[in-house]
């Protein structure tokens, strides 16, 4: 599969899909995209000191990284499952630039989030990372999750992953009171969250996004 490396706006990597026309984040910044998507609106949500994510599409490893870093930073337990169709090669993963921009000493816990096996836990100190090499229409979720980063390409380009059926399977999975962020805020992704059970809140979005959505079960 073609994937080409890109600069987005903020100065931060992104990747681009030709065969879907696609980018893995905004244009106009992908580290400024993914600070306020997942974690200002998502992780900065969830009050305990102790929380369970999963993340639907793991990608460059980005919110994995900004998630290790706000949780050293606060000392917080985080379990963090993330799921991915089509892992990335390390020729590209070795180019991001994440870890010179947000946090110079991280580049080594960078290596380690991307080299480190699928599907078993690895301890990073108090953050726990298992990532699941798997499909999220036939995979099972992993119970228990109190935040959802919800971080698949776009509605119009990959439908059946924003479908009622998906999001009623991550419903499922959710503790009471669990948070789910995405950076999509059309309005049939809106009225399937609801029909699921969730209460739905439009937040503002990031540069170049007039909203997101957060839901809470
Ligand atoms: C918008 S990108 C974002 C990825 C990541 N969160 C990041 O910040 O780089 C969407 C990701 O979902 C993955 N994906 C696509 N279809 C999937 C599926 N059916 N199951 C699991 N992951 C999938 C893609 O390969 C891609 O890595």
């Amino acid at each position: 599969m073609q994937i080409e490396l890109v600069t987005t706006r903020d100065g931060s990597h992104s990747l681009y899909r030709p065969d879907l026309d696609e980018q893995y984040h905004s244009a106009f910044g992908a580290i400024q995209e993914s600070m306020h998507v997942f974690i200002k609106c998502g992780y900065d949500a969830i009050p305990t000191k102790k929380l369970q994510v999963f993340e639907v599409g793991f990608g460059t490893g980005l919110n994995a990284l900004l998630s290790f870093l706000k949780a050293m930073e606060e000392q917080k337990e985080v379990k963090y499952f993330s799921i991915e169709k089509y892992p990335l090669s390390p020729e590209l993963t070795n180019q991001l630039n994440y870890p010179s921009i947000l946090e110079p000493g991280s580049s080594a816990i960078f290596e380690n989030i991307h080299q480190s096996a699928w599907d078993v836990d690895i301890p990073i100190g108090q953050f726990v990372l298992h990532k699941i090499h798997g499909d999220i229409l036939t995979s099972q979720i992993p119970s228990g999750n109190d935040l959802v980063y919800f971080d698949a390409f776009s509605p119009d380009k990959d439908p059946l992953l924003w479908s009622e059926e998906i999001f009623r399977k991550i419903y499922d999975s959710m503790n009471a009171g669990g948070v789910f962020v995405t950076y999509s805020a059309k309005g049939e992704v809106r009225r399937r969250l609801i029909s699921c059970g969730f209460r739905v809140e439009k937040l503002t979005g990031p540069p170049g996004k007039i909203h997101i959505l957060r839901a809470i079960k």
